[in-house]
């Protein structure tokens, strides 16, 4: 009978070690790949999932709705941004003259983001934090450090309800860039 020597052992050790290399990079190559996917999906807007953008009914009649004068509306809004789910106040600024054609503008500052409010008295849009100042019509910066005019936000009205679509800007420049 034929007993395996030193000679014999050495490719059965060299098969382990080989096997040992290949098990380690496999594990390698799984925990990079891994790692991978979802940090390019972060780093690029792209590669993540598109967002659909609802439209919400502000407004169920629009016979009821005041004209000439800006009138507020508050939903709270699903937000799903492909990562986490959660609810948002969104607060919206409508502006009609014949209850057909409305402007609709979001009620976040441009400057830093605060709560924009309305002044009657002076007919125009006032934010508290640096008093900011907006046309009511346009929503055109008319005093303080706003770099742009209220945000404009996609609106339309149907079997007389107003529906708009909710979309966030970047505050404190001068491009509306949607985030
Ligand atoms: S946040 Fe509105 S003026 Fe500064």
């Amino acid at each position: 009978m034929e007993h395996e020597g030193p000679a014999a052992s050495v490719p059965r050790e060299e098969r382990r070690r080989f096997l040992a290399r290949i098990s380690a990079f496999g594990t390698l190559l799984s925990g990079v790949m891994a790692g991978t996917v979802p940090l390019v999906a972060f780093l690029s807007p792209v590669l993540r999932k598109p967002v659909t953008k609802a439209w919400t009914r502000v407004v169920d009649d629009v016979n009821n709705v005041e004209v000439g004068v800006p009138f507020k509306v508050d939903f709270v809004e699903a937000v799903d941004d492909a990562w986490v789910q959660s609810r948002a106040l969104r607060s919206v600024w409508l502006y009609t003259e014949d209850a057909v054609e409305f402007r609709a503008m979001s009620g976040v500052c441009t400057h830093l983001g605060c709560s924009v409010g309305f002044d009657a008295e002076k007919q125009q849009f006032h934010c508290p934090c640096h008093h900011g100042l907006f046309d009511m019509k346009t929503g055109a910066v008319l005093g303080g450090p706003p770099p742009r005019g209220l945000d404009t936000l996609p609106v339309k009205v149907e079997n007389g309800e107003v529906h708009i679509q909710y979309q966030t800007f970047r505050a404190g420049i001068d491009a509306k860039v949607e985030v």
